[in-house]
């Protein structure tokens, strides 16, 4: 471990006094408030230091120095702002928009694009260069996320993300010159690469390089077909995000707001993914009491995030076994909106358009899985809307969330316990899934609903847990792919013995996942602060509930009642649970 002397200098003329293992560009930011502007830079990810944006003047070195690459030093005497370093890092971010398309007014990003905030401040007034640049066509065909290498700037977030936070390593620069891009090995589209759709890439661009799969078009468009009966669900972790897009404070809970918006966007119904979630801790705790009897399968991993069952198949297909069977709440959901709801209102399910509201990418390839699909082969979930999408078509009808009303979920599938609620942030399935299980096991409902030790929106998390006085409980929690590998790996070295594993494939949980909206001004993604408020929005919702435990929500007991017998069951089994098979291409891990 590196150890921290304490060293100073100056910074535009101010002493500090910092530790040696600081950047210029940290010292700057922390010690005198100054923000120098940045491209490639990431806090929590390598430090790349290819755009340059971030120049500053070292005293007795003949370079600029790129601040956010360079450590400070004792004596050191810094500049971030005069007239020369203004001219360049211009020249520097004019040569990036020479290399660009003139897209911006047409762009996904239009006002909300690093690059062009950056050219902003940098004082970007007029394009120069008006030779060759980079040409590659748009890759728009894959099922959740498209690529338009032209927009790209280089920078290796994306690479670096997909490298050291999922694991996967699908990304890398490829060519020379104007041919340089970014992209799976020998170019492959994302579809046929070892991709698991996590979308954090389209979260970590600065610009509009990497985008998810357009669903808005569908969805218009069954919105405005009479004959279409529109259905709208949304997943947990949604309410503690949609407001962001229109300003709300961080963490603020607007579900009852969304309810609205999407009824007057023309839903004929809005139904709450919590519902689902509530039935696939009530199937998935069956399940575990099942295998812990027989003492096999063990650990169950759990199965709700799409991301984290593509890398399953492609990264660990020998634990498939012990992957539960259970569907994700969005798939149980619109499997539920096919069958039941569809029997019970006499709607054929042909005309029945199912819309998933999700935080997520990886949700659109799911979407697609054949052994999700109707008989006919046509989707249970028509179309799923990332938050961001969602926001930008409430937007696109001229409606500000922030000056609705509240709005309540359509029933009987929109009621929820807070079990449901915690589901959208890390270790929220497995406390969800403990409320339920310490009462089977015990007889009792636990004293305290709260099992804050699986709580925190650290990576990975390893805890034992005293059920009674014969058993407790060995589980294991990650989010981010990189840590569950570390998980895994013990699992199949037969290193560590868990009974329950929780992966989620996105920092945080869902509401890190890449699908919701760009980081408002002074966040950005994998910020634990960002992460921390809008779980406490999701902790707050579920604190507020009546109903704690998925176990004890009346509408779900009342389906099983009335429609798919025992947890388990036959029914149950046809609607709510799915198989998986290992798939190419295999990862290296
Ligand atoms: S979607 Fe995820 S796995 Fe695929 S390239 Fe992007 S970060 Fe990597
Ligand atoms: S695709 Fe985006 S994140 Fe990746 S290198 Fe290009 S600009 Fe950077
Ligand atoms: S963790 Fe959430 S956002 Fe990430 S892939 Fe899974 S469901 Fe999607
Ligand atoms: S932000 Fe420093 S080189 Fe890119």
């Amino acid at each position: 471990m590196s150890q921290e002397n304490m060293v100073t200098l100056t910074i535009d003329g101010v002493k500090v006094t910092v530790p040696d293992t600081m950047t210029i560009m940290e010292a700057a930011e922390t010690q005198l408030g100054i923000r120098i502007p940045r491209l490639c830079y990431h806090p929590d990810l390598s430090i790349q230091g290819s755009c340059r944006v971030c120049i500053v003047d070292v005293k007795g070195i003949p370079f600029y120095q790129a601040s956010c690459a360079v450590k400070v030093a004792q004596g050191m005497e810094v500049e971030t702002n005069n007239p020369a370093i203004r001219q360049a890092r211009r020249d520097i971010v004019e040569l990036l928009l020479d290399n660009h398309p003139r897209a911006c007014l047409t762009c996904d990003r239009d006002g909300n694009c690093e690059l062009q905030n950056v050219a902003y401040a940098t004082g970007v007034r007029e394009r120069l260069f008006a030779g060759e640049r980079k040409r590659f066509p748009i890759e728009n065909t894959n099922l959740a996320v498209d690529r338009d290498p032209e927009k790209c700037i280089l920078c290796g977030r994306c690479v670096r993300i997909c490298d050291e936070v999922q694991g996967v390593h699908n990304l890398s620069q490829q060519g020379r010159g104007f041919h340089t891009l970014v992209a799976p090995a020998h170019d492959a589209c994302m579809d046929d690469s070892v991709c698991i759709q996590c979308g954090q890439c389209v979260a970590a661009c600065p610009t509009a390089a990497f985008t998810e799969h357009d669903h808005t078009e569908e969805v218009w468009k069954a919105l405005a077909d009479p004959t279409k009966h529109v259905v709208a669900h949304t997943a947990p972790a949604i309410r503690a995000t949609i407001g962001e897009g229109f300003g709300m404070p961080l963490g603020t809970p607007a579900a009852g707001k969304l309810v609205t918006a999407l009824r007057r966007l023309g839903f004929d119904r809005v139904f709450d993914t919590n519902f689902s979630a509530d039935l696939t801790i009530i199937e998935e705790a069956n399940e575990f009491m099942q295998r812990f009897s027989k003492n096999e399968r063990l650990p169950l991993l759990t199965s709700c995030s799409p991301g984290w069952v593509n890398f399953l198949e492609k990264f660990y297909p020998e634990l498939i076994p012990n992957a539960s069977t259970c569907r994700s709440p969005m798939a149980m959901m619109s499997s539920l909106l096919k069958t039941y709801y569809a029997e019970k209102t006499g709607i054929d399910p042909k005309d029945i358009f199912v819309v998933a509201i999700m935080p997520c990418t990886a949700k659109k390839f799911e979407c697609n899985r054949p052994e999700l699909c109707m008989p006919d082969g046509t989707r249970e979930t028509d179309a799923v809307l990332t938050t961001r999408e969602t926001i930008w078509m409430i937007k696109n009808y001229g409606i500000d969330l922030r000056h609705l009303p509240d709005g309540e979920f359509d029933s009987p599938l929109g009621e929820s316990s807070g079990g449901a609620d915690i589901f959208g942030t890390t270790g929220g399935v497995m406390e969800a899934a403990l409320r339920v299980a310490v009462e089977k096991v015990t007889g009792q409902a636990p004293e305290n609903m709260e099992f804050t030790e699986v709580r925190a929106v650290e990576g990975l998390r390893e805890r034992e847990l005293k059920v009674n006085d014969e058993l407790t409980l060995r589980v294991g929690v990650a989010n981010g792919l990189t840590n569950a590998k570390q998980l895994l790996d013990a699992v199949v070295k037969g290193e560590k013995e868990y009974h329950i594993i929780e992966i989620m494939a996105c920092p945080g949980g869902c509401i890190g996942g890449g699908g919701q909206p760009y980081p408002p001004e002074g966040y950005r993604i994998l910020d634990k602060r960002l992460l921390a408020k809008r779980a406490e929005a999701l902790y707050k919702i579920d604190q507020g509930k009546k109903v704690r435990s998925s176990g004890h929500n009346p509408a779900i007991l009342n389906l099983y009642e009335e429609y798919l017998g025992e947890p388990g069951g036959e029914k149950a089994h046809r609607l709510l649970h799915t198989h998986y098979a290992p798939r190419l291409p295999r990862g290296i891990r």
